[in-house]
């Protein structure tokens, strides 16, 4: 990879919305031998997930399968940053679990997510319209989240169950956005290359864990880096209005116009691919280097049918050289010690 700073992104890390239109551009079908690859390796697993995280390395994975990993990884790293494998049946969401879990500790090393300590959590609202500020995780909440990336390498998504409303994902490249700045927008690429603080929630948890949340961590992330010939991208824009709101001075007029250029640029038709998970599928999102959202979601008022989802934040084990800023958010957020969420 060869990327100089001020020359666009003309390979498939430069994708747009508009050139995705058919499911089959974009969505890995698993095979009936991959299916039956994955399950075999996730009965492999101790029953009690306490033991996964100790869990000896999977043996004898089958060839079809290691075709998918390796796919995976590569498109992460050099494709499009993200990839939706579809197949999987949610219908039993104890053996999803461990077919998701198989299928990201086969891709990299899952990170934790949150001051519990968790490296598979699940995304559902735990407050059915109660008062919320800005230490809401959005993964907690049924509100809409705006364009961001989180941490970890890697955000992956298992879809358990879908609300009966709303919920619909949008993703965006971000390199893309760097050539739509670079060709019309060049006046705020500076203070993108600079970057912007970002605000750290506040969780509860044991001191140690939650010492450095509820508070702007003043080292600037820049949106638009380059690093050993490579360029890499992260933004969360909600975050970086936190960090200006709760800061002295808030943000300079530059700051802020470069923000919202970003945003209404990844908000303009023809640039992002918006869908809907279905139950089973599998996503994940290289956060170096694609912004996801979600829209708001009305749940259900039976318990049973609330929309779920697994996530972790994985640290993709052969990950590429990226300027230290961007490294240092591969890490994730530190817990007591790691553990594993289930429905
Ligand atoms: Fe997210």
């Amino acid at each position: 990879m060869n990327d100089v700073v001020g020359a666009p992104i003309l390979d498939r890390r430069g994708w747009r919305g508009d050139d995705l239109q058919q499911p089959s551009d974009w969505v890995v079908e698993l095979s009936t031998g991959q299916l039956d690859g994955l399950k075999q390796l996730a009965d492999q697993l101790p029953s009690s997930s306490e033991l996964w995280l100790n869990a000896d390395a999977v043996e004898n994975t089958p060839t079809e399968v290691q075709t998918l990993i390796n796919q995976t990884k590569e498109e992460l790293a050099f494709g499009r940053g993200f990839t939706l494998i579809r197949g999987a049946d949610a219908a039993d969401a104890e053996r999803l679990r461990r077919v998701f879990w198989t299928l990201g500790v086969a891709v990299g090393n899952p990170v934790m997510q949150n001051a519990k300590g968790e490296v598979l959590s699940i995304v559902a609202d735990r407050f059915a319209g109660a008062q919320r500020g800005r230490d809401t995780r959005g993964y907690e909440s049924n509100d809409e989240l705006r364009f961001h990336c989180d941490g970890g390498d890697c955000i992956a998504m298992c879809c358990i169950r879908q609300a009966p409303r709303g919920g619909m994902n949008g993703l965006v490249s971000l390199f893309s956005i760097y050539n739509e700045m670079l060709a019309n927008h060049p006046e705020h690429l500076e203070v993108l290359k600079r970057g912007y603080a970002l605000y750290s929630r506040k969780e509860k948890g044991d001191t140690e864990s939650t010492k450095n949340l509820g508070k702007v961590q003043q080292n600037l992330i820049p949106v638009f880096a380059w690093h050993e010939g490579r360029m890499s991208t992260w933004l969360n824009i909600q975050l970086a209005e936190i960090a200006a709101e709760v800061s002295d001075g808030g943000f300079s007029e530059a700051d802020r116009a470069a923000l919202t250029c970003v945003e209404a640029v990844a908000n303009q038709p023809g640039m992002q691919l918006t869908f809907m998970q279905q139950p089973g599928d599998m996503l994940f999102i290289n956060n170096l280097a694609v912004m996801h959202r979600r829209d708001k979601f009305f749940d259900s008022a039976n318990p049973e049918e609330r929309r779920s989802l697994y996530r972790m934040w994985i640290n993709l084990g052969d990950g590429q050289p990226v300027v230290p800023a961007h490294a240092a958010l591969r890490r994730g957020i530190r817990g007591p010690s790691p553990a594993i969420a289930s429905l």
